[in-house]
């Protein structure tokens, strides 16, 4: 049974839509039929050539502004009739190990933001994206929604403090609102330069460009790794059917070590060299094995096999950044 009405015909705001995920979900959003996407991204992480498609299509509009400040939302509220806002605008949880007390803060600000405009009854329904890492290492497995919220970085307790936030308005003022919570999401997009890069981008660029690939610790550590397509699918169904004040992991029923994910990428490449070991960072999460029983229940839920999704990845950035 729907909760809400199809997201075609609809005004949809994505906050963070020039990044991975949100770049993707405004691409999917187009295909649902929404009359309008307008994105706000300050490209702290993001790309314009990201949007390249979508904004072509005539159908997106695009804000290199900040959701931190109530006022950047504010005149794009007074410019468009919004009804549904997708909150995806983050910087990457490495940026926490640098500057905590922002990574924090960009988490929490943003989604104040956006409840405070929908207690105005500036929109109809927010659909926030919080993290597995909200979880911590696990205290059971696999982790399921119930699971004790431990984050061990700032970044991850900002994101527990705005799902925290999402729930508690929803009790108070009554709001539509729900909460996704990916989990590791690898595919093309993921931003592949500098400090801030993932596993998989990072790891890709350092074969690619004759470089050493690099295992932190003990390379027993191991993730939850979702394609990002399909998490993009997984919202846009749930978006018909999650009561709101609920959220629900995305995730697979598949946990892959570092080892064995730095493993698959070079023998994807072909490179036989030597695996850097480095230290353990610091509050690294040990293990993050999910429960995806939930969105199991709630909807058609598609997985693509982890050995397809990572070979479609890294031919993403070979075709990028050449070589190999
Ligand atoms: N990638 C994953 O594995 C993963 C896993 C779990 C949850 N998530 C969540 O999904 C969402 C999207 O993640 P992603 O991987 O696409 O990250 P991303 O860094 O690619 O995208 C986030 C976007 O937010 C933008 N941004 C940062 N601060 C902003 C601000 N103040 N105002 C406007 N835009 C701002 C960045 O420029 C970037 O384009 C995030 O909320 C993240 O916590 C991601």
């Amino acid at each position: 049974m729907n909760t809400r009405p199809s997201l075609n015909g609809r005004t949809v705001l994505v906050t963070g839509g020039a990044g991975f995920i949100g770049s993707h979900l405004v691409d999917r959003l187009l295909v649902e039929g929404a009359a309008h996407v307008v994105v706000i991204d300050n490209l702290f992480l993001g790309s314009e050539a990201n949007l390249a498609d979508a904004l072509a299509s005539g159908k997106v509009t695009f804000y290199r502004d900040d959701a931190e400040i109530a006022s950047s939302l504010d005149y794009i509220f007074e410019r468009h009739d919004i009804d549904v806002v997708f909150n995806l605008a983050t910087k990457a949880l490495n940026y926490s190990f640098i500057n905590p007390a922002n990574a924090y803060d960009t988490n929490v600000k943003v989604a104040l933001n956006l409840l405070e405009l929908q207690r105005r009854g500036r929109f109809t329904t927010l659909c926030h994206f919080s993290t597995s890492e909200v979880y911590g290492t696990a205290v059971y497995e696999p982790m399921d929604e119930a699971h004790p919220r431990n984050p061990t970085t700032t970044y991850a307790a900002g994101k527990a403090a705005a799902d925290l936030a999402v729930e508690s308005w929803v009790r108070m003022f009554d709001l539509d609102a729900f909460i996704v919570r990916p989990f590791n999401n690898y595919g093309p997009r993921q931003n592949h330069q500098g400090l801030l890069a993932g596993v998989i981008p990072i790891t890709a660029v350092r074969v690619l460009t004759g470089g050493q690939p690099e295992i932190h610790g003990d390379g027993t550590q191991s993730r939850d790794f979702i394609y990002v397509a399909d998490t993009v699918d997984a919202v846009v169904k749930l978006f018909g059917v999650l009561p709101s004040g609920e959220s629900v992991n995305i995730s697979t029923d598949n946990q892959v070590s570092i080892s064995e994910l730095i493993t698959r990428i070079c023998a994807h490449y072909g490179y036989t060299g030597e695996i850097v070991r480095k230290a353990a960072r610091p509050a690294d999460v040990q293990c993050h094995n999910a429960s995806n029983a939930k969105v199991n229940q709630l909807i058609a839920y598609q997985l693509t096999d982890f050995d397809t999704g990572l070979a479609q990845t890294l031919e993403w950035y070979r075709d990028r950044i050449g070589a190999r």
